[in-house]
């Protein structure tokens, strides 16, 4: 199965997920890393391990909808099974949703539903949360909205500041990420309207 990344920064969830490929836990080949960004670490990353790059900069189009056409255009070249958003910072037109429907996962630093959008570390913080963590969702139209597949958990301490959360998550990412990817490359996870399902079984 094939897979696409795209990617705005460091690519540390890529290169998990380039990792567990590596190491044949997942039955999938990661054909293509698209990021909007030149100077992402990500490409890097995936230049060392001879995956395509591509750069698609939202600078050079007049509007998201145009954007997206584009990000569609080279995507579809690599007939993606899965396309894996991986801390890529742009919000998708309903028609790019819509053209990827079941097959485009995104990983957000949150227990979803709580804290959808930016600085959620600081945010369970600041609302005294004892617990916080990462989820791994289908995407829909709504942002951070879409069916969650599977979520980690970590404690927040008393003296944590935003970036000790952000670290103690990241290792969860890294961990829950490539899994769902494997899932989806075994087909083994469906989107439906009522949520996500793994094996038939909802989620
Ligand atoms: C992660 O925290 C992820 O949850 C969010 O963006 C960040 C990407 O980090 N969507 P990295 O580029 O994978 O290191």
């Amino acid at each position: 199965p094939s897979i696409v990344v795209l990617i705005s920064g460091s690519g540390s969830n890529l290169q998990a997920i380039i990792d567990a490929c590596l190491q044949n836990k997942i039955d999938g080949h990661i054909n293509a890393v698209i990021s909007n960004k030149a100077d992402a670490y990500g490409l890097v990353r995936a230049a060392q391990t001879n995956i395509n790059t591509h750069v698609v900069s939202h600078k050079d189009f007049e509007s998201r909808e145009l954007y997206d056409q584009a990000l569609v255009e080279v995507i579809d070249q690599y007939q993606p099974q899965v396309v894996v958003l991986a801390g890529f910072m742009r919000i998708l037109t309903a028609n790019f949703v819509e053209h990827y429907k079941g097959k485009l996962i995104n990983i957000h630093p949150s227990l979803l539903p709580k804290y959808q959008g930016l600085n959620t570390h600081q945010r369970a913080i600041d609302a005294g949360d004892e617990e916080h963590g990462c989820s791994v969702h289908f995407v829909t139209e709504e942002l951070d909205g879409g069916p969650v597949i599977l979520q980690a958990k970590v404690p927040v301490f008393s003296d944590d500041d935003a970036d000790d959360l952000a670290q103690r998550v990241h290792v969860q990412e890294h961990l829950i990420y490539p899994m769902v990817v494997k899932w989806m490359c075994e087909d083994r996870l469906k989107m439906a309207t009522d949520g996500a399902y793994l094996d038939n079984e909802r989620l």
